[in-house]
């Protein structure tokens, strides 16, 4: 297989005397459609933290594009090609969807030194931003505000913004979660039908989502990665039905 774009390398971190991260070894492929379930309070949302570096280790290393990034802060992994969504604040509900999208494209150029003159950029980010609005089915919603968007179209905004960022890997940490089940199927499909060159690790508890979606499953318990495969393989794990789909655990 291909170098993973984003790795990580026996990864230990205990908050107190509760260990959230045990000895994880997790790998994410060029294009992956990467799903990570387990019971609530597994360890999910802290791992990641960890690959983001909001959180330290307190052993293992992270590793993105082949580079060890354990020790750079949050926003030098972001311009290296690690993005998660940020949530819509006060400010962007009353934007317009281009709007918001745009200042995220201009922020990324900005921060990439990529400056053009104030219009032509202007110009420039509002075309590169119609374009992720087109990639999200969002084209229809463009003149809208944010805040007036149904919750799960507010979502897929926020994606957007993430993908204005131009990452190699997007982190989702349940990002069906509230929206409605008639919205959530769309939701992932749009998400599973992203860019190829874009790794994409989902947490999602629901089963039917997460089957519909991933190509590989990686499940968690108590901060161990307990197995991992194809959704086949994941169904047929009598080891998982065991501590995760046989029991009504959400996370
Ligand atoms: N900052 C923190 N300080 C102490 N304990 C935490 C902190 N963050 C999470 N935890 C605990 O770590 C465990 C794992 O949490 P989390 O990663 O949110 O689980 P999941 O996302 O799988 O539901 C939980 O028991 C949670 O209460
Ligand atoms: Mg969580």
């Amino acid at each position: 297989m291909s170098t993973p774009v984003l790795q990580a390398r026996d990864i230990n971190r205990s908050f107190g005397s509760l260990v959230v991260a045990a000895d994880i070894n997790f790998s994410l492929h060029e294009g992956a459609r990467h799903a990570l379930i387990g019971p609530n309070g597994a360890g999910k949302t802290t791992f990641i933290n960890l690959l983001t570096g909001h959180l330290a280790p307190s052993a293992g290393s992270i590793w993105l594009n082949g580079e060890d990034v354990t020790a750079l802060p949050v926003h030098q992994r972001v311009r290296r090609g690690l993005a998660r969504t940020f949530q819509i604040n006060t400010l962007l509900r009353e934007m317009s969807v281009l709007e918001g999208v745009q200042l995220a494209v201009m922020e990324h150029w900005n921060e990439g030194r990529r400056l053009f003159s104030g219009v032509a950029q202007q110009r420039r980010a509002a075309e590169a931003a119609y374009d992720l609005l087109e990639t999200l089915g969002l084209e229809a919603d463009a003149s809208l505000p944010v805040g007036g968007l149904a919750y799960g179209r507010q979502r897929l905004v926020e994606i957007a913004m993430a993908l204005a960022l131009e990452p190699r890997v997007l982190l989702l940490d349940e990002p069906a979660a509230g929206v409605p089940p008639a919205d959530s199927h769309l939701m992932l499909d749009v998400i599973a039908a992203l860019p190829k060159n874009i790794a994409v690790l989902i947490i999602e508890h629901d089963m039917k989502l997460v089957f519909r979606f991933a190509q590989q499953i990686s499940v968690l318990v108590a901060g161990r990665i307990l197995t991992q495969g194809t959704p086949a393989e994941i169904a047929a794990d009598p080891m998982v039905r065991d501590v995760y789909l046989g029991s009504k655990h959400h996370g």
